[in-house]
């Protein structure tokens, strides 16, 4: 197993220990891909809302929210395209009885050419030492030229095939390259055949009177319909923008690693409606400022790289990925893309309604062009569990495991400790806690040793910890323990709000975006 498996099962086990995450109805086996968000995982996953809503609704007085329903008239997915064109192309292995998704076989299959190619850069740099030069090594080599040709053309090969939607032509090419079915070992596959991954449910309980309904795969159409209610009941003028955080469903073929791909899941998407004509101004404006949102927590930039997309959707006219840094490897995170006007015009098309907007200063009526930005909750959950996860070697030779999480995010800001739990100390703690959790979520811990305590509010992250002592009742003070350093430091208990807060407060991370 390579040490990035080792890393994604490092973090479901710890995610899992410690009240993050669960498998769905446990109890029952559990339903594939489909996860709880635990006590902690519950907590965590409302920061990031709160500091995704934050950044947008409240820091932008243009921004509003909305809370559409999940239910949508039918005819929005035939407007939206989803039903005619939101597939994948799937293919069953006859022995095994699996299903993949063709395409995805194809690009695991070229997946071991990189992995040839980064062996060969290890050997490299074993050979060379400090003399290494990875970008001359990638360029030269032999080995990794070949893998790399290899790579380039199978990618093109398949991007022509999936353009053209030529559905035997990538049986042909998982056939031609003799891929095999990862659990039976056989090649007998079925033809490939398109998928669409919209659920679909029915309305209305009597008979004959029910109707199937989906449920939405993305939130943005709840955005799209509300155009026209927001803005006039709003009063909004272009530009502004509508932000929603919901749920959205898509039965995915291979749905996996962990909580990056599921069947439910959470988004958190804003549509900015700008003057046609303006949107790559608006585009490069929401690019920079979503990378600044997610650099603000402090993760490390190392982590997030941009993927500008070369070849584009047709209805859009600029995109690009955040990708970040999974123990997968680089994967998409958030997407930010110009849309055009197209979703607002195929809704005035499909309804029969006008959504345009007047616009006094041009004295004219236009359809306004969108940008979108939208990020996965829980893929942003994941980038923030598995990058704060760290395993620490100690000065005096132990370890430590630590979840550095983002303070503003941590579940717990403070977790207030006796040291015993007899001479009233206890009645202390519990006393500062009575102050302090009207600002900030606290945990009361008593017991075990206080070295055992400060190790399992490392693991679950939170950021400081209070430690009431014989002293405290003497002269009101305590110690706190920073869990990043673990340094000390004896404080009165007077100065705790204002050195909590100066840690753990969204404000800064807000500042900075
Ligand atoms: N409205 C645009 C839209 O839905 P998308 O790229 O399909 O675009 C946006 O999805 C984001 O939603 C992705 O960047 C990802 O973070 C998240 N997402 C998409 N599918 C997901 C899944 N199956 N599980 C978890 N998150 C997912």
């Amino acid at each position: 197993m390579d040490k990035k498996e080792d890393k994604l099962k490092e973090v479901i086990s710890h995610a899992k220990e410690y009240g993050y995450v669960f498998p769905s109805s446990e109890i029952y086996d559990g339903l594939s891909a489909t996860y709880d968000y635990g006590q902690l995982g519950a907590e965590l996953k409302k920061n990031i809302k709160d500091y995704w809503w934050a950044a947008m609704v409240q820091m932008n007085e243009e921004i509003v929210g909305l809370d559409a329903a999940i239910f949508m008239h039918p005819q929005t997915w035939k407007a939206s395209g989803h039903m005619d064109a939101f597939n994948d192309p799937m293919i069953d292995n006859k022995d095994s009885k699996k299903r993949y998704r063709a395409d995805v076989l194809v690009e695991e299959y070229i997946e071991k050419y990189r992995d040839k190619i980064k062996k060969e850069v290890k050997k490299g740099r074993k050979r060379f030492g400090d003399d290494f030069d990875e970008e001359q090594f990638l360029a030269t080599n032999p080995n990794v030229k070949r893998n790399q040709d290899k790579i380039d053309k199978l990618e093109a090969q398949l991007t022509e095939i999936l353009e053209g939607d030529d559905l035997d032509a990538l049986k042909g090419m998982i056939e031609e390259l003799g891929i095999a079915c990862p659990v039976s070992g056989s090649k007998n596959w079925t033809d490939v055949r398109q998928f669409n991954l919209m659920f679909a449910t029915e309305l209305g309980s009597v008979a004959g009177d029910a109707s199937k309904i989906y449920l939405r795969p993305e939130t943005a159409q709840g955005i799209f319909v509300n155009f026209l209610n927001v803005q006039k009941t709003g009063r909004m003028k272009i530009p502004f923008g509508i932000a929603q955080i919901g749920k959205a469903f898509r039965n995915e073929i291979v749905a996996r690693q962990f909580i990056f791909r599921m069947r439910e899941f959470e988004q958190m998407e804003m549509q900015y409606f700008v003057r046609p004509g303006e949107e790559l101004k608006w585009y490069e404006h929401w690019k920079e400022k979503r990378n600044k949102w997610h650099k603000a927590l402090g993760l490390g930039e190392e982590f997030y790289r941009d993927h500008d997309h070369i070849k584009l959707a047709h209805y859009a006219n600029a995109a690009s990925d955040i990708e970040f840094d999974f123990p997968m490897g680089f994967k998409e995170l958030e997407g930010i893309h110009s849309r055009t006007d197209f979703d607002l015009k195929k809704h005035e098309e499909f309804s029969g309604k006008k959504l345009q907007f007047f616009d006094p200063e041009l004295n004219k009526n236009y359809t306004p062009y969108v940008i979108e930005t939208s990020v996965g909750l829980d893929r942003m959950f994941l980038a923030v569990l598995s990058a704060a996860l760290k395993n620490e070697k100690l000065e005096d030779g132990s370890e430590r495991v630590v979840l550095s999480i983002p303070p503003a995010l941590a579940p717990y800001k403070v977790a207030v400790m006796p040291l015993t739990k007899k001479d009233g100390l206890p009645d202390k703690a519990r006393e500062i806690i009575d102050d302090l959790k009207f600002d900030y979520n606290c945990q009361y811990d008593e017991k075990d040793s206080i070295g055992k305590r400060y190790r399992r509010q490392d693991a679950i992250g939170t950021p400081y910890h209070v430690t009431v002592d014989h002293q405290t009742l003497e002269d009101n003070t305590v110690t706190i323990r920073d869990r990043d350093t673990m340094e000390q430091e004896r404080v009165s208990i007077n100065d705790l709000h204002a050195i909590i807060d100066e840690k753990v407060s969204m404000k800064k991370l807000l500042k900075m975006g």
